[in-house]
């Protein structure tokens, strides 16, 4: 790389932000092309929150039951309820199996049938065994390899570095700004291409299975540049999550064997999904378990319902699920070999994110004009693959399949194109947001705003949402973000200064919660994880269609002119039973 006389000045041909799944896979593709990248990640890379995905990564290899790419492509679409892009979901089934075969070969180590291929189990909303895995540390064993790969084929690695600004000019992309967590300062980095790849954002809930640094900063900074957010009121509750923590227990305990019952002790999914029972997708589990819990059959009358291991067998729970296991025990102190454990709805992922078109380019409207060298992989884009829902296993395969296309992408952009003329004063945007929260003279702290915004994000956008709620939801977020504009930070020092970047944070939370808020309340109908109180039917003739959203002066100004690509021959929209 070449690094300019000023230590903190970066020339290089693609720049990635995040070092999950998909931000990995596309560094190692572009390295692999022979041009130079660098990953930024605000944490270190193994410790990305793609590590904590377990239960499996899908592709219909047909190991163990007999699949086809066809019929993958029919559960993520029936699982999105029609809101997915079968354009997208189609290229995307089609290339998973090639996505699982690459990681067996950088040796990933997969879980074995007896005659020595790669297992593979049930998820929920998927009609044949397609979970790929490795007991339950799937994603940990996949960024693992990943990151082994990186390093092999000299990816450079800025570990602990912060994004502040996106240096985004008349639609071109030119590089990032970003904060030197370890030493503090401000770094430019100068690049032909940027991929966001920064993960999820469901640390704007109070209960959620996702990591601290899942705050979406990367959205906030699309929204800064005038640029929109797609389908943002789709958010997806994972059923089992450990009670209180929000902690994920794997849904392949269901897909083990597991069963979900009452106070009353009844499998109540018999109630809710006949068929599929457990295995039903995670908008009707979470539905199903908040109605126990409303009505009054939560377990030991608290607002969780149980899980129940014991039918696996105590062996077999050690084998397959030993994390799960050690989850409930070292949180709940409970054997999951020999009692129920509680459990409750979690946000767990973001259905929407940045707009991106099927070549990974993130795009600025609904007629899907590209900005030019910026790029979105992985949870923090919308390609529209999941649509209203996204099955399980589905996230690991999306972010691996598609951080390989964006790294295809990046590279031959880099190589057809000069380095665009840096802007004018780089440093001025992320310098003003440090010089605020540095020397600001109100006396607001960023922990209690946070704190309000999750309180409220999960009691009114939440499984079941309403109009009431959520305009409560909106008036509450305008007074956080007034309240917002007083805080001031008391660590004034540069090394590891997290008031400063827990302050980033919050303010980021805020942007992207009041984009949620307003899409939940405009959509008056129920699809996938958007489910109204108040408008409990899914409604094809006003809604089938996607949402944009930009952040203006005067509020969210939304359009719904981007159209769902169907496949009216092949699969058409139908109810959506289990
Ligand atoms: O339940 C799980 O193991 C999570 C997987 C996923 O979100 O894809």
């Amino acid at each position: 790389m070449k690094i300019e006389e000023a230590r903190k000045f970066h020339k290089i041909d693609a720049v990635v932000v995040g070092a999950g799944l998909a931000g990995l896979r596309a560094a190692l593709e572009i390295a692999k092309n022979g041009s130079e990248v660098a990953v930024l990640s605000k944490v270190y890379p193994t410790r990305s929150h793609s590590g904590a995905a377990q239960g499996g990564i899908a592709a219909s290899l047909a190991n163990v039951t007999e699949d086809s790419e066809e019929l993958h492509m029919f559960d993520t679409i029936k699982g999105s309820d029609y809101l997915g892009d079968q354009d997208v979901i189609e290229f995307f089934v089609e290339e998973a199996k090639k996505t699982v075969y690459e990681f067996e070969h950088m040796g990933v180590p997969f879980s074995r049938t007896e005659d020595g291929r790669i297992n593979q189990r049930a998820f929920g909303g998927h009609s044949a065994l397609r979970a790929c895995f490795s007991a339950d540390i799937t994603g940990h064993v996949l960024l693992h390899t990943l990151y082994e790969q990186c390093l092999k084929h000299n990816v450079y690695f800025f570990n602990e570095f912060q994004v502040f600004s996106l240096l985004i000019e008349d639609d071109i992309s030119r590089g990032v700004v970003a904060w030197d967590i370890r030493n503090g300062g401000l770094h430019i980095f100068h690049s032909k291409a940027v991929l966001l790849a920064s993960g999820g954002y469901g640390r704007a809930f109070k209960i959620t299975s996702n990591a601290f640094a899942n705050t979406g900063d990367s959205l906030a900074l699309i929204l800064e540049n005038n640029l929109p957010l797609e389908d943002m009121e789709f958010v997806q509750f994972h059923p089992t999550g450990l009670y209180k923590h929000g902690i994920l227990l794997s849904e392949a305990a269901r897909g083990e064997g597991a069963h979900l019952t009452n106070s009353k002790g009844e499998r109540f999914m018999e109630k809710y999904a006949p068929e599929k029972m457990e295995l039903a997708p995670r908008d009707v589990i979470s539905r199903a378990e908040q109605t126990e819990i409303n009505e009054g059959r939560g377990v030991d009358g608290k607002d969780a319902v149980h899980l129940d291991m014991r039918p696996i067998g105590a062996k077999r729970i050690m084998d397959r699920l030993p994390q799960v296991w050690e989850l409930a025990y070292n949180y709940l102190e409970i054997d999951g070999r020999k009692a129920p454990v509680p459990i409750q709805p979690t946000a767990h992922y973001s259905m929407g994110g940045i707009p991106a078109n099927i070549k990974t380019e993130v795009i600025k409207d609904a007629a899907g004009t590209p900005v030019v060298g910026l790029y979105a992989a992985g949870e923090t884009s919308c390609l529209s693959l999941h649509g209203a829902n996204r099955l399980g296993t589905n996230s690991l395969q999306g972010a691996a399949t598609f951080g390989r296309v964006a790294g295809a992408s990046m590279s031959a952009f880099v190589k057809a194109n000069r380095r665009e003329k840096m802007v004018e004063q780089p440093l001025n945007a992320a310098q003003a947001k440090i010089d605020a929260f540095m020397s600001g003279a109100g006396n607001e702290k960023h922990s209690t705003i946070r704190e309000e915004l999750q309180e409220n994000m999960t009691n009114h956008a939440g499984v079941f949402r309403n109009k009431k709620g959520l305009q409560e939801l909106q008036k509450t977020i305008e007074e956080l973000q007034e309240r917002f504009k007083k805080v001031t930070i008391s660590d004034k020092g540069d090394a590891f200064n997290l008031d400063l970047i827990e302050a980033f944070e919050v303010g980021s939370m805020l942007v992207f919660s009041e984009v949620m808020a307003a899409g939940a309340l405009a959509r008056e109908e129920s699809r996938g994880a958007h489910y109204r109180t108040d408008f409990p039917k899914r409604d094809d003739k006003k809604w089938l269609k996607h949402t944009l959203a930009w952040r203006t002066g005067k509020g969210v100004k939304l359009d719904f002119s981007k159209e769902v690509v169907i496949y009216m021959d092949r699969f058409p929209p139908l109810e959506r039973k289990y």
